[in-house]
């Protein structure tokens, strides 16, 4: 178990943490040049990378946002966050945004993106969803202007939109020329738009526990491929809590926290017997299990989208997930154009 001691030893052990066993002797390797990545979260996604957060802010005609351009990028990518998100989500509080939020899932698939060399583009909503209307313009001008501005435009450009922001990228690929677009909880505004041939290949990142969003992007990916449109899916499937989950997936989430809060959605009856939870997690009541239960979170009002999002993930009906990462760049890869 994790002793409370330095920073130091908190983050050799976030990036054991992040590291796949095969990997173990990379991260102990890199836990030998610790003193140089003091002060950021890491990711090791494959052998001897390792990438961080640094994004710079922008407000853009009063549109927040947020973006990271890797060394010798191959491609770009535009992620758009669902209701209630925002671009900050996206990226760990760091110098350069102290008030970045970095939940687990949007940070991760920033991360992975940054590690394979796409340059990230992020950006808010202005209202709590996408809007189908002006903003879809002005979205567009930001890109067009970024990636000009940045020197990318010969680069291809692709997009991941999640929830609300599924349906955001599915219209703007009308607009704007994408390699290919992911659509994540979301089945895309297909019915309403006018599609022609040369729409981008799509793929379908969902939850089929949401059973009515199942049959609407079964029946768009028939739609799609009617009109001769590369559309696939990949099902998320929902899984059991551990002790550990929460530890490992929320930098700055001790070990000791994690197995507490484990214990306390078992002992509600929050979680069956073999770890699933019973509901999602907007509609499980560990917030106020948690403040009766007077188990110390520490800076407890931080961690609670977070814990939230990793619940909801656990269950699998309607939410960010980047556990299909390696699926989803194969998928950006094989369609570059
Ligand atoms: C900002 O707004 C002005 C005025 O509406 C517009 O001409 C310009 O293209 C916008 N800039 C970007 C980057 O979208």
């Amino acid at each position: 178990m994790l002793k409370r001691g330095s920073k130091l030893s908190k983050l050799v052990w976030s990036i054991a943490q992040s590291c796949q066993l095969p990997i173990i002797v990379i991260c102990l390797g890199l836990v030998l040049v610790v003193p140089l990545l003091f002060g950021h979260n890491y990711v090791t996604v494959n052998l001897g990378s390792s990438m961080h957060h640094d994004p710079t802010m922008e407000l853009i005609n009063k549109t927040e946002v947020i973006w990271q351009i890797p060394d010798s990028s191959k491609a770009v990518l535009f992620l758009a966050h669902g209701c209630h998100g925002r671009a900050l989500n996206f990226w760990d509080r760091s110098i350069n945004c102290p008030i970045c939020v970095g939940l687990p899932e949007e940070r991760l698939i920033a991360l992975n993106a940054l590690a394979r060399k796409f340059a990230v583009l992020t950006i808010s909503s202005r209202g709590t969803c996408w809007s189908l209307g002006e903003e879809r313009q002005v979205v567009k001008n930001i890109i067009k202007w970024w990636v000009e501005k940045n020197n990318l435009a010969k680069l291809p450009l692709v997009a991941l939109g999640a929830s609300s922001g599924g349906y955001f990228v599915s219209a703007l690929a009308t607009e704007l020329r994408f390699s290919s677009i992911v659509l994540m909880i979301a089945e895309g505004m297909f019915s309403r738009m006018d599609i022609r041939e040369d729409y981008p290949p799509t793929l379908f990142v969902h939850m089929p526990k949401d059973r009515h969003r199942n049959r609407m992007i079964a029946e768009n990916i028939q739609f799609l491929r009617k009109r001769g449109i590369d559309a696939q899916e990949i099902q998320c499937l929902e899984f059991p809590l551990t002790p550990d989950l929460l530890a490992n997936r929320i930098p700055g989430l001790d070990q000791t926290t994690s197995v507490k809060l484990y214990e306390l959605f078992r002992d509600k009856g929050f979680i069956d017997a073999r770890g699933n939870m019973k509901k999602d997690g907007r509609q499980t009541r560990w917030k106020e299990a948690l403040r009766e239960s007077g188990v110390e979170l520490l800076h407890e009002s931080k961690f609670i989208h977070h814990i939230q999002e990793e619940l909801n993930l656990a269950f699998s009906y309607h939410e960010m997930t980047s556990l299909k990462t390696d699926q989803i760049f194969e998928w950006f890869d094989t369609h570059m154009r």
